[in-house]
């Protein structure tokens, strides 16, 4: 998608360095970022200058190669896989990711171990383009029937970000919002802040301002109202982990946001490739939550009025936080899943219905 009208990946392999725009730094400053070692890789993972379930699977898949690059060693590339897969614990597009390279990796002599790790990572970040973009011509089908019903603005309620931001493009939740735009049907997008480190504030604006599409940020707490008022059409969201049950483990609030839908009798989907489909674990309680710094919620980071970038605390000194990144919405709360094969409900059966 565009970047000042540019077009951009959110990662790309070139002269055997991987590139990313660093998310750390959005929406104030634009920086693209050299990955050179696999410890760059863990650490981009680690500090979220790359995020969302996807891109965490495809840096991780280039992390590989950029161990084998670092040192071409079977002992050291388990030792990069493992650090990768415990660098992120919650989004399950790590695992996947890593494990897809070693097993593509295992028996592979050591002439040409680079050449086919860099072939299967490009592999995994093409089939999430391929994939995202079948989730938006599926999701298009359901804003287009919304609109078919309501000639007005159909207003979509998202929380954090699952945009190409998230993804290599288009997104998971956004790639509906980016095909019925293209096709002409009036979208506004309610986004949720995304407290604490306000991915839908810095990340979801952001990226739908530069493709034209209105927004409004609001408070973490406000979708509520607006759904009672009659102002939310539909809620889309993405998703780290989505149990076989259909349980979907999201960023923090997406749980109350399925609730404020369902009491007022809105549909909430939920947006997700393949790979975010975690069939090992049959119960929710079982999904690692990731629990981050507390500083994240004590202090504040923007810009201030000569365009530096400062940092201030927010809350007394003393006062202890608990920073929870993740929660699990109940399938029950789930209208439908949208997924690279086509929708279905949020339960065993619509999973097997789609994936034998
Ligand atoms: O902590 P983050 O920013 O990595 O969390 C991202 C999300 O929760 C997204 O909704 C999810 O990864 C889906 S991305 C298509």
């Amino acid at each position: 998608m565009r970047i000042e009208n540019k077009v951009y990946r959110t990662i790309w392999f070139e002269d055997n360095l991987v590139k990313i725009i660093d998310q750390t730094k959005l929406p104030h400053q634009f920086i693209i970022k050299d990955l050179k070692t696999i410890k760059d890789a863990i650490n981009a993972i680690k500090t979220m200058e790359v995020r969302g379930a996807p891109l965490i699977g495809a840096t991780a898949a280039y992390g590989l190669v950029l161990s084998i690059i670092e040192k071409n060693d079977l002992s050291f590339l388990k030792k990069s896989s493992e650090d990768l897969i415990n660098s992120r614990p919650t989004a399950i597009n790590l695992k996947w990711a890593v494990d897809r390279m070693m097993k593509k990796l295992s028996g592979v002599n050591e002439k040409d171990i680079l050449k086919i790790a860099l072939d299967e990572a490009k592999a995994i970040v093409e089939e999430d383009v391929g994939f995202c973009k079948k989730i938006g011509l599926y999701g298009l089908k359901i804003i287009e029937e919304i609109s078919s019903k309501k000639k007005d603005t159909i207003n979509i309620l998202t929380h954090c970000n699952a945009g190409w931001l998230a993804t290599i493009d288009w997104g998971t939740a956004t790639s509906p919002i980016y095909h019925a735009h293209k096709k002409g049907i009036k979208v506004h997008v309610w986004v949720d802040e995304t407290r604490p480190r306000n991915q839908g504030a810095n990340l979801t604006s952001y990226e739908l301002n530069e493709e034209g599409i209105p927004n409004t940020i609001i408070t973490d707490n406000s979708g509520g109202i607006l759904m009672q008022r009659g102002q939310v059409d539909m809620c889309i969201v993405g998703t780290d982990r989505t149990l076989s049950n259909g349980d979907v483990c999201n960023k923090i609030g997406t749980y109350l946001k399925a609730l404020s839908a369902k009491d007022n009798n809105i549909p909430f989907y939920v947006a997700l490739p393949s790979s975010t489909i975690d069939w090992s674990i049959k119960d929710h309680k079982q999904i690692p939550i990731e629990e981050r710094n507390s500083e994240e919620l004590s202090h504040l980071e923007g810009i201030d009025e000569n365009n530096k970038i400062k940092k201030i605390r927010i809350y007394p000194q003393k006062s202890k936080s608990l920073n929870l990144a993740f929660d699990v919405t109940p399938a029950k709360l789930v209208t439908g899943l949208i997924t690279e094969k086509g929708i279905c409900e949020a339960s065993v059966e619509g999973l097997k219905g789609l994936f034998k």
